[in-house]
C-alpha cells in the first residue's frame, strides 16, 4: 500500500529533539523524505541518524543555525531544494518558551522569545512559499500554543509571539488558497516534552496550574501532536486552510 505521504519532501524545523523529531519521526514512517534544520548541531546529526533508519537508511540532510537569522532560513530551503528537487512540506516547529511572569522578563528575554517564536516561522515561509507556489503545491503546518487562547499563566510574551504564528496562518492561506497551498497551525497546551520536565522540576506548583485547566487531567503526548500534523500534510487534507486547531484534553473547547 502507497504510504500517505510518498514522494513528499519534507523540510521540519527544531527537530533535533522534542515535538520536532517526533514529528519527524512520525513523517518519515508516513512516507516523506526528511530535512532538518536545528540550533543544536549534535542533536541535529543524532536526530538525522535515528531518521535515516526509518527511511530505508537514505541519509537525512541537516542544516545547521539560527532561523530567526532570515540567511539561515533562507539557507535550510536550500539544503531542501538541494537534496530533492522540491519541497512539499514545511513544518515551523522551531521554538519553546521562556515561561515568565511578564514583570520578570528582561528585555533581552523578551526579544528572544519572540525571534525564538515568531521570526523563524515568518522567515520559513518566506523563503519556503515562491518554492510551492512554483510546484503548485504545499503544506505548512505551525506549531503554534493553546495558551494563546486561554491566556496561561506566566505565558504572556509567548503568546506574543505564539499569537503571530496564529495570526500569520490566516493571512499566508488567505493569499496562497488559489495556489495548492495550505497553511494550518497545531496549538498544543502542555505536553510531556524535556522542556516541560525542565519546567516541572525548576516550579512544580506552576507545572501543576498548567495540567489543571485540562479536563482530560494529563499533558499531550508528542505523537498525539505529530498524527495531526501528518493528517495536515497530506493531499487528503486539502481543503482544510487557514486553522488553529488545538490540541488540548479540551482546556479550550471553540
Ligand atoms: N513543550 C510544550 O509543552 C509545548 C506546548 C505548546 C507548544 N510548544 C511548542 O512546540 C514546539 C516544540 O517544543 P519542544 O517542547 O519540543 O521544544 P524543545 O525546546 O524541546 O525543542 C526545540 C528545538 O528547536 C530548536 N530551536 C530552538 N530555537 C531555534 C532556532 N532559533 N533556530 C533553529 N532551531 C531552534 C532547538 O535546538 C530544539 O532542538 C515549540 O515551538 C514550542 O513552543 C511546546
Amino acid at each position: 500500500m502507497t504510504k500517505r505521504l510518498e514522494g513528499m519532501v519534507a523540510l521540519v524545523t527544531g527537530a533535533g529533539r522534542g515535538i520536532g523529531l517526533a514529528i519527524a519521526e512520525r513523517l518519515a514512517r508516513d512516507g516523506a523524505r526528511i530535512v532538518l534544520c536545528n540550533l543544536d548541531e549534535d542533536e541535529a546529526r543524532a536526530a538525522a541518524r535515528e531518521l535515516s533508519v526509518l527511511q530505508g537508511g537514505q541519509q537525512v540532510p541537516i542544516a545547521i543555525g539560527d532561523l530567526s537569522d532570515e540567511t539561515v532560513a533562507k539557507a535550510a530551503v536550500n539544503t531542501a531544494i538541494e537534496a530533492h528537487g522540491r519541497l512539499d512540506i514545511l513544518v515551523n516547529n522551531a521554538g519553546g518558551g521562556i515561561i515568565l511572569p511578564f514583570a520578570e522578563h528582561t528585555p533581552q528575554t523578551i526579544r528572544t522569545t519572540i525571534d525564538r517564536n515568531l521570526w523563524t516561522a515568518i522567515w520559513c515561509c518566506y523563503y519556503t512559499l515562491p518554492v510551492m507556489r512554483e510546484q503548485g503545491f504545499g503544506r505548512i503546518i505551525n506549531v503554534g500554543a493553546d495558551s494563546v487562547r486561554n491566556g496561561l499563566w506566566a505565558h504572556a510574551a509567548y503568546n506574543a509571539a505564539k499569537g503571530g504564528v496564529h495570526g500569520m496562518t490566516t493571512g499566508l492561506a488567505r493569499e496562497f488558497a488559489m495556489d495548492g497551498i495550505t497553511v494550518n497551525t497545531v496549538a498544543p497546551c502542555a505536553t510531556n516534552t524535556p522542556q516541560m520536565a525542565e519546567i516541572s522540576a525548576r516550579d512544580p506548583e506552576l507545572a501543576n496550574k498548567f495540567l489543571s485547566v485540562i479536563p482530560m487531567g494529563r499533558p499531550a503526548e508528542m505523537e498525539e501532536i505529530a498524527a495531526l500534523v501528518s493528517y495536515l500534510a497530506s493531499r487528503e487534507a486539502a481543503f482544510t486552510t487557514g486553522q488553529v486547531i488545538s490540541i488540548n484534553g479540551g482546556s479550550t473547547m471553540l
